[in-house]
């Protein structure tokens, strides 16, 4: 899927108009295309970046684009991200990379939402993927609790670099939900974050404005969605 992601980001690199000087950058490997691209093509000069994560962030600061922390703006003026499902309605789960609250953060404060996506992330329906949520620390265990009393299989993510739980770059704790298909995502969305402690979920319901697909010939399709939420 190299070669379609590669597609995906360069072609959203080409969608940056002259007049964007804040750009928000997502997490992920499509997203580091799109990074890439921003150096290849000449972009990064008189523009800021907001990073949706530290591994975002190292990879700016390595090309020495100028950084802005997201405590400090109000806006952006386009968003570039991944994700790991797309229904056909352009909602989405994300967050395999654990960046998600920080990600819908920056889709909600953008005034433009790019996705970039290779094809195999096309799907009918949500839910095949694990539906991941952000817990604070000392709410995980009834939070637990209370996704196992709702029938969701719940699991802490385990963290690949030390032992117990995947913390954020937000000091939160990352649970994934198998939640089978998804028939109402905003239905399950407002379940979850009816449960005190929980900061976010992987659910972003009408954010999309263009996604980008990345096709396996290395081809790229962009398809547009009337956008539904955010700080428009
Ligand atoms: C990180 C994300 C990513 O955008 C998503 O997992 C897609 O990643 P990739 O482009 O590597 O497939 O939501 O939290």
């Amino acid at each position: 899927m190299e070669k379609a992601k590669r597609a995906a980001g360069y072609r959203a690199a080409d969608m940056i108009l002259d007049e964007d000087r804040i750009i928000g950058v997502g997490t992920g490997s499509t997203v580091a295309f799109f990074i890439e691209a921003l150096r290849e093509k000449n972009l990064m000069h008189g523009r800021m970046f907001v990073a949706s994560s530290l591994d975002t962030a190292l990879k700016l600061r390595e090309m020495e684009a100028r950084l802005l922390d997201l405590s400090t703006v109000d806006h952006v003026d386009v968003y570039i991200d991944g994700a790991d499902e797309v229904d056909a309605e352009g909602n989405m789960i994300k967050g395999r990379g654990g960046a998600h609250v920080r990600e819908k953060m920056l889709a909600y404060i953008s005034r433009r939402n790019i996705f970039v996506v290779d094809e195999s992330k096309l799907v009918g329906k949500l839910g095949g993927k694990p539906l991941p949520i952000e817990v604070l620390p000392n709410a995980v265990s009834h939070v637990l609790k209370a996704l196992r009393s709702m029938g969701l299989n719940a699991s802490i993510r385990s963290s690949r670099c030390k032992d117990g739980p995947c913390i954020s770059d937000n000091g939160g704790v990352i649970i994934d939900l198998q939640v089978g298909v998804i028939e109402d995502p905003e239905g399950l969305e407002a379940r979850l974050l009816r449960i005190p402690g929980v900061v976010d979920t992987g659910l972003f319901i009408g954010y999309v404005d263009r996604l980008v697909v990345g096709m396996r010939s290395g081809e790229a399709v962009v398809k547009e969605f009337k956008r539904r939420r955010g700080l428009l």
